[in-house]
């Protein structure tokens, strides 16, 4: 056994950086956060460096069109057009429900392991990345698989040498009610934040968990720039929930707390 640990490069430097250089190869990461806040920029990001490494490339999508993946891509001068006729990447379409070969016409979770190993074969031998956004699509009716939905597809795909970004979309009601699905399983966890500050959208990224990695562990502001893409503009000092709430409501948050602490 070698202490060597190889990383797949996002695409995004100020993000690698957090990384020690990567996300160690065959791991199953959770990409999870709000709507709007970079979770399928990001994915798109590290499909891109994939083609440029020479990696077969998975995109799968449930919540946009392949044609809507691939136009976004093309606003930051990624070609994934020329990558799919290429036979570097194939975008599993599972939206619009078509009947091709590269579509899924149920969001069964049976079907989306079968399909991206279908995809495997096709693309050929060598080191895979796949990217399924989102994952928690395939439980959006049972939220309650979640978690042997997740554990299910991680533990197929696992026998293939895949690395693996699986997006969840964050929501409180359903993590309040079930627990986490991908967020359990996963071997790491990269998670997207967007608040309002000073009348501002603002977006955040934190590595929360990433096994085997000294990562960081502190709160990076990100934008999406045109023409570029997703980029890291710097570290933040203050906790997110700083930024969150006016600092009122956080002293009567805070102090509410204490007086409940105090009665225990
Ligand atoms: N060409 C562009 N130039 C600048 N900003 C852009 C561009 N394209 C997209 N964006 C920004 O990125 C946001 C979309 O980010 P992204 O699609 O990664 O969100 P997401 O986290 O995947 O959201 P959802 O959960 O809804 O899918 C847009 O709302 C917009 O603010
Ligand atoms: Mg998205």
């Amino acid at each position: 056994m070698t202490g060597e640990i190889r990383r797949l490069k996002t695409g995004i430097a100020g993000i690698d950086e957090l990384l020690e250089g990567g996300i160690p190869e065959d791991f199953f990461v959770a990409i999870t956060g709000e709507p709007g806040c970079g979770k399928t920029i990001f994915s798109i990001h590290f499909i891109n460096q994939g083609i440029i490494e020479g990696d077969k490339c998975i995109y799968v999508t449930t919540e946009e069109s392949r044609e809507s993946i691939v136009r976004q891509a093309s606003q930051f001068n990624m070609k994934f057009e020329e990558a799919i006729n290429d036979g570097k990447l194939i975008v599993i379409d599972a939206l619009m429900g078509r009947e091709d070969r590269w579509s899924l016409q149920n969001l069964d979770p049976e079907a989306l392991v079968s399909k991206i190993v279908e995809a495997k074969k096709e693309l050929g031998y060598g080191r895979a990345r796949v990217v399924i956004d989102s994952l928690s699509a395939f439980w959006l009716d049972k939220p309650a698989m979640a978690r042997r939905y997740s554990y299910f597809i991680k533990k197929v795909l696992s026998k293939w040498s895949f690395t693996i970004l699986a997006v969840s979309q964050y929501a409180v009601t359903t993590a309040e009610s079930f627990g986490w699905g991908v967020e359990h399983i996963a071997d790491g966890i990269i998670r997207f934040r967007r608040l309002l500050r000073g009348g501002e959208l603002k977006r955040f990224v934190v590595v929360e968990k990433m096994r085997q990695t000294n990562h960081s562990r502190y709160l990076h502001e990100i934008d999406v720039k045109p023409g570029v893409g997703l980029v890291v503009l710097g570290r933040v000092d203050r906790r997110v929930e700083d930024y969150r709430l006016p600092p009122d409501v956080m002293r009567k948050i805070l102090d509410s707390k204490r007086r409940t602490e105090e009665v225990l």
